[in-house]
């Protein structure tokens, strides 16, 4: 575990005061208010659509100086993209084994970041540095992510997955369980946003909710999402009763 909290470093009086997207979203402002503590090696965010995972994740990613536009940290940037406001300030407070990745300059730094909008192109990416072994056009949407996650998720260092899931059946996501935990016992983290309860459900992992009240920590067991798929899968018409046409 390289991290220990995250948070923004805003000058005096700023960024609270600011009315706009990303600092009015609830999970913003508590991280400006009290930053994020992590404290386990992988850390899930869940929450609704539209509660501020990605922007929370995006942040941590640019933050540590991984491609915003989705890929590894340590060359150079695939994009001329500037970085966010939020990312640009956000700070880490290294573990006693994390600090001299912390503390290194950007590029010492090691690391990927899996943006669920720009992943193929990122793939493309890690392919034409050598990265992966194959170019993503010769899989599947899923062997690519799973090829990546394979052969990419070894060194020690800050991986950031914004619902890798999206693309993965349930036998693979059961191998990318095993991956992540194998990274986090590595000394590696993880940060996975998600509305997965296969992923969510390993052990020793922290859940984050992001929603309206901010953040929270959760279990596994308690979180609304495990509940309704629960609910749905013993009985679907249950839930389809209330969507369907008659
Ligand atoms: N570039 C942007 N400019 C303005 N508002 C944005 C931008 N990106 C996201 N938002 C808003 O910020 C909020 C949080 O969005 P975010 O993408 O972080 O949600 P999320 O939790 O990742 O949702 P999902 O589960 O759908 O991926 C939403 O209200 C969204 O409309
Ligand atoms: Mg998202």
């Amino acid at each position: 575990m390289l991290i220990e909290r995250a948070y923004v470093d805003l000058p005096e009086g700023a960024g609270a005061a600011e009315e706009s997207w990303p600092w009015t979203v609830p999970c913003v402002r508590q991280l400006v208010e009290e930053g994020l503590a992590f404290r386990a090696p992988v850390t899930f965010l869940v929450g609704e659509n539209g509660s501020g995972k990605s922007t929370l994740a995006e942040a941590l990613a640019e933050g540590f100086g991984l491609d915003s536009y989705g890929g590894s940290a340590g060359y150079k940037y695939a994009s001329s993209r500037e970085v966010s406001p939020l990312g640009g300030r956000m700070r880490f407070d290294p573990t006693r084994e994390g600090r001299a990745m912390v503390r290194a300059p950007r590029v010492r730094r090691r690391g990927f970041f899996l943006r669920a909008e720009t992943a193929l192109e990122a793939l493309s990416g890690e392919r034409a540095t050598q990265r992966i072994s194959r170019h993503p056009d010769e899989m599947s949407h899923g062997e690519g992510f799973l090829l990546a996650f394979r052969e990419r998720f070894a060194q020690r260092g800050l991986y950031v997955l914004d619902e890798p899931e999206a693309a993965l059946s349930f036998s693979s996501c059961l191998e990318l369980v095993a991956l992540m935990d194998d990274l986090g016992k590595s000394g590696a983290q993880v940060v996975c946003a998600t509305h997965s309860p296969l992923l969510t459900a390993l052990p020793g992992a922290e859940i984050v909710e992001v929603g309206e009240h901010g953040m929270r920590s959760v279990e596994w067991a308690e979180l609304g999402l495990v509940d309704h798929w629960r609910r749905y899968l013993s009985d679907p018409r249950a839930y389809l009763r209330h969507v369907l046409a008659p």
